[in-house]
């Protein structure tokens, strides 16, 4: 299974972000389970750009982020919404680039090798905010638009139709 050790980091990012979509579309093709796609984003976006923390930190209700699945050191559990990168992300429902965390008042260091940091808001096929797909890396700098752009493009994924039928197949069963 030699997509799953996809690594772009010598490549412009451009080039990167398509493989990395292409990665994700193989190995997620005929998936409709949002935690396993959670879980499956993580890895392929964690070990093909050699971030230091890339995972979710999903709605728990409107105050409340909890983190889902992620690849790095042990995250935060919780994080309130408006609090944080993370929580500044969900409550603006935009995506917020941090070129170096140590000027982002209120950053919650979860790894203290962060050094600057990328958030993107998460929408089901609804439009409703599920998820904030998290991005850290250890230099300052590290993120600019061409990672807004590839990263909102990977969480499009979540807004899938298919995920609609999921949902709904799983209300019914109740
Ligand atoms: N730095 C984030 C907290 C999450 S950890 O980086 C994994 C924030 O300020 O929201």
């Amino acid at each position: 299974m030699s997509e799953s050790l996809l690594d772009v980091r010598a490549l412009p990012k451009d080039e990167a972000y398509a493989l990395v979509h292409a990665n994700i579309a193989q190995l997620l093709h005929d998936n409709t389970d949002v935690v396993t796609s959670m879980a499956t984003v993580s890895a392929v976006l964690h070990h093909g750009f050699g971030f230091l923390w890339t995972g979710f930190y999903r709605v728990v209700n409107e105050t409340l982020l909890r983190v889902g699945p992620y690849q790095g050191t042990v995250g935060c559990l919780e994080i309130a919404i408006g609090r944080g990168v993370c929580g500044t992300a969900a409550a603006e429902r935009r995506t917020v680039i941090v070129p170096d965390v140590a000027h982002f008042p209120g950053h919650i260091a979860c790894d203290a090798r962060a050094r600057s940091e990328i958030v993107v808001p998460v929408y089901d096929t609804h439009g409703a905010l599920v998820a904030v797909l998290d991005v850290d890396s250890d230099r300052v700098n590290a993120f600019d638009e061409r990672d807004r752009e590839g990263l909102e493009a990977v969480v499009t994924w979540f807004a899938r139709p298919e995920r609609a039928v999921v949902s709904q197949q799983a209300v019914s069963q109740k």
